[in-house]
């Protein structure tokens, strides 16, 4: 089960997601044709690190840089490297911060320039999807409300929400139980326990939901790509699961995006 907050470290998670919140306002105007994705993450690391937090990705399981850039057809967990973004292009950046302890995990597809109109629509989805599964949450609700809810949306847009990756408690660990699927039923997996913190962090794909694995050097983690080079989209958020008294059901602690 996620680890509970106590009432104090509310704000230590608020803070630190609003920093990771805070990197992907700060990063959009790099986002141009001509930009490597290596030069964003090293802009993203040094705003990170003169905030007085650690970019969690960094060293983490071996993983080399200190944000995942995921480009087009890759689905999550891409290493940025020399690749030199192009007009039409979407890259999804995912922003994650240590500050005192505590993560704070975010991510969000942009767009390079103008860019089709099923990067749009994928784009839209993902970004919806993500909306559909937050709006689920509920005090001792499950996984499988949030899981129900994008796959319904996703499903209904003629796209495919990815089956064997997605959310996950977060806390002072950065991935913990329980596992958020971007499917399933309602009432069915893990509870949302009261005072724990989730990511909800659907990936869309354009053609199907099956996935391509590959290694990174030296890491116990693995990037992903679509099966067939089509798109892959995906928005994440850190929710604040509140209780029955609260005035609302959840915060989102990785406001504005
Ligand atoms: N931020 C990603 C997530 O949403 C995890 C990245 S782990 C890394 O869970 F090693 F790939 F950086
Ligand atoms: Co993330
Ligand atoms: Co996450």
């Amino acid at each position: 089960m996620a680890q509970t907050l106590a009432p104090y470290e509310i704000p230590l998670m608020r803070q630190s997601c609003q920093l990771a919140a805070q990197v992907l306002i700060f990063i959009e105007d790099y986002i141009q044709p001509g930009v490597s994705a290596q030069k964003l993450d090293k802009l993203c690391h040094d705003f990170i690190v003169s905030h007085d937090a650690l970019p969690a990705p960094l060293n983490y399981k071996g993983f080399p840089k200190s944000v995942c850039i995921s480009i087009n057809s890759c689905i999550c967990h891409g290493a940025p490297d020399a690749t030199v973004l192009k007009e039409g292009d979407i890259v999804n950046i995912d922003v994650t911060c240590i500050k005192e302890g505590f993560y704070g995990d975010t991510s969000k597809t942009f767009f390079v320039g103008e860019v089709s109109q099923t990067a749009k629509d994928l784009t839209d989805c993902a970004y919806q999807a993500m909306r559909k599964g937050i709006e689920a949450i509920r005090p001792k609700g499950t996984t499988g409300d949030i899981g129900f809810a994008i796959e319904k949306y996703s499903t209904r847009k003629g796209f495919f929400p990815v089956r064997e990756i997605g959310g996950h408690g977060i806390g002072k660990i950065f991935h913990d139980e329980p596992f958020v699927p971007s499917y399933g039923k309602k009432g069915r997996g893990e509870i949302l326990q009261p005072w724990s913190c989730i990511t909800v962090e659907p990936m869309i794909n354009q053609n199907s939901p099956d996935i391509k694995e590959f290694d990174i050097p030296n890491s116990s983690v693995k990037y992903y790509h679509t099966v067939d080079g089509s798109l892959s989209a995906q928005f994440e958020h850190t929710i604040l699961i509140q209780d029955e008294s609260s005035e609302k059901p959840y915060e989102i602690l990785t406001l504005p995006l």
